[in-house]
């Protein structure tokens, strides 16, 4: 193959990275902040319509037809300062699901946006969890600061003792709470002032640069406000940790950021020192050992499957992530896990609002692909004879478990084939109860999003409905043993045992506090969050 003059230089721009919240800490607000500064819109407000569009509509066809919409946003590619960007998103609320935690697989980095008031919240804390494990670099942003909220040293206090990471501020917040008038730059010992009333803007002095106890501060902000910063500032440098790229790009410190996404404030300064310390993309693990990006041969691995996004056309888009080589519309890859050849002729981008048709890609992009039913989360596309794959997907801990079986027993084949079909998709995970008969199957997934899906699809993709009944467990653990005899192990009764695609024991447990209880009284088994050497906890 010839040689790709640019490879290098493209991937030195790019920065693919998803921003993990929880829901209402202004996830929204702080993308369209982003985008709007990129020029990748020109509207304030149209990021957010969509997203109220979505929520508005609560039946589920009406759900579908605006997944078609939803789903443009789901990558948003944009250029800023030369940075060429890629955010994913990581849907919250009831589009909770799977998809949420695979579309980290396929970042660089995340940032982690906090409500100043809320501190940790339950979805961050999910996704920080699966960040860590893959050991990517992690940026905070404590979002509105224009409100009342906790302090920003009990937050980093928070931060370490929930998160178990380190954290160092970037910036710091001046003023008393629910009155800050902006923040310190400890990087270029600068003031950055809030601008307040209206314009939504934001002011840097430029004459306001220097050390923190420069006396031209203390007539700015007030003598009183420049003392508290000042206590401030000594007791970070002297107690705080320090700051070490190597450990943020390890994902062992997290930089953080104090700002207001609605109002502007602190928002561009984020920006671009992210870009500037977020890492370009990077090797990936194969079955053959580690891919460099600049490998100049064409890989890539999928993420997520997104099936029925027209209704009018029972489409389906596998979603790609680019990890060596160039990515050329029309090119003609293998897919490794079918060993099929296919030629993709129509590969989409998605920008802001539009679908577009694109001729390449580089590492780090997301490209969609129609998928004519071949593609299996994880799978590994590549452009040449090379055979590899990549690293495995985990398998994420469901959360939610229904029983399920066909409510016509005359469409028993079909409604197996789907739910097979499905789970290979990574849609859902089928669990089996022993002595159970082969009628009915338990599923298990991380939102009850995925439960509407398999509900709709199977009824529309292969004609059978289903009867469904929610169960009361909300903790699965795989079993790890020698000869466990379920039987003879205390506590169990409140536990239901089934079995995983793979013939593995899995104990379902209602709460916490009944697996923490079984984990103490049963020390010779281990109560494992993922099947046996995918990921352990
Ligand atoms: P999400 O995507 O994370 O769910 O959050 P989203 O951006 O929709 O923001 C949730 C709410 O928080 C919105 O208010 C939004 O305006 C508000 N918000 C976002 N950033 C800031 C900020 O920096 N300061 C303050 N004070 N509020 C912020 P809402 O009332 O739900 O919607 P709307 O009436 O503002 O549209």
């Amino acid at each position: 193959m010839a040689s790709i003059p640019e490879l290098s230089s493209e991937i030195k721009r790019r920065r693919t990275f998803a921003i993990i919240s929880h829901p209402d800490a202004g996830k929204t607000t702080l993308t369209e902040k982003l985008l709007l500064y990129g020029g990748a819109i020109h509207l304030a407000g149209s990021v957010k319509s969509r997203k109220a569009q979505r929520h508005a509509v609560s039946d589920w066809m009406e759900i579908e037809k605006q997944r078609g919409i939803s789903v443009t946003s789901s990558v948003m590619q944009f250029d800023y300062d030369g940075y060429r960007i890629n955010i994913l998103d990581t849907p919250g609320h009831d589009d909770f699901s799977e998809d949420t935690y695979r579309t980290l697989m396929a970042v660089d980095s995340a940032v982690m946006l906090i409500d100043v008031a809320k501190g940790i919240e339950t979805q961050t804390k999910k996704l920080f969890k699966v960040c860590k494990q893959r050991g990517i670099p992690i940026f905070t942003f404590v979002n509105k600061l224009d409100r009342n909220g906790k302090s920003p040293f009990e937050l980093m206090e928070e931060i370490e003792k929930v998160l178990n990471i380190k954290s160092y501020p970037m910036n710091w917040p001046i003023g008393i709470d629910g009155e800050y008038k902006g923040v310190y730059n400890r990087n270029l010992a600068q003031m950055e002032l809030f601008e307040s009333g209206g314009s939504h803007g934001q002011w840097v002095l430029p004459s306001t640069m220097g050390s923190v106890d420069d006396p031209a501060f203390a007539e700015i902000i007030g003598q009183d406000i420049h003392k508290t910063l000042c206590d401030d500032i000594e007791l970070l440098d002297m107690a705080g940790d320090e700051f070490d790229l190597q450990k943020v790009l390890n994902g062992e410190l997290t930089p953080i950021f104090f700002g207001s996404a609605m109002t502007n404030f602190g928002v561009r300064p984020f920006l671009e020192e992210f870009l500037r310390l977020a890492p370009q993309p990077a090797a990936r693990i194969t079955s053959e050992g580690k891919l460099d990006p600049e490998s100049e041969h064409f890989s890539a691995f999928v993420f997520k499957i997104q099936a029925n996004m027209n209704p009018a056309h029972r489409d389906r888009l596998a979603f790609i992530r680019v990890c060596s080589g160039k990515f050329e519309r029309g090119m003609t890859v293998n897919h490794i896990n079918t060993g099929k050849k296919l030629k993709l002729s129509q590969p989409q981008q998605f920008l802001a609002q539009d679908r577009t048709i694109i001729d390449d890609a580089y590492p780090g992009d997301i490209v969609g692909l129609f998928d004519p039913g071949v593609f299996g989360i994880g799978d590994t596309i590549i452009g040449d004879s090379e055979n590899f794959t990549f690293e495995a997907f985990p398998t994420f801990p469901p959360e939610r478990f229904a029983r399920v079986q066909a409510k016509d027993t005359m469409k028993r084949k079909q409604f197996l084939k789907g739910i097979k079909q499905l789970a290979q998709e990574g849609a859902i995970q089928i669990f089996r109860q022993e002595d159970a008969g082969t009628e009915s199957f338990i599923i298990g997934a991380v939102g009850q999003l995925q439960f509407e899906v398999l509900e709709h699809r199977l009824k529309g993709e292969y004609g059978a409905e289903l009867l469904m009944h929610f169960l009361g467990y909300e903790v699965a653990r795989w079993l790890k043993g020698d000869n466990i005899d379920v039987r003879a192990m205390k506590g169990m009764d409140r536990a239901m045992i089934v079995r995983d695609i793979k013939e593995r024991l899995v104990a379902l447990f209602p709460n916490e506090w009944s697996l923490q209880w079984s984990t103490d009284n049963n020390p010779k088994v281990e109560f494992l969050a993922a099947p046996p050497a995918v990921i352990e906890e």
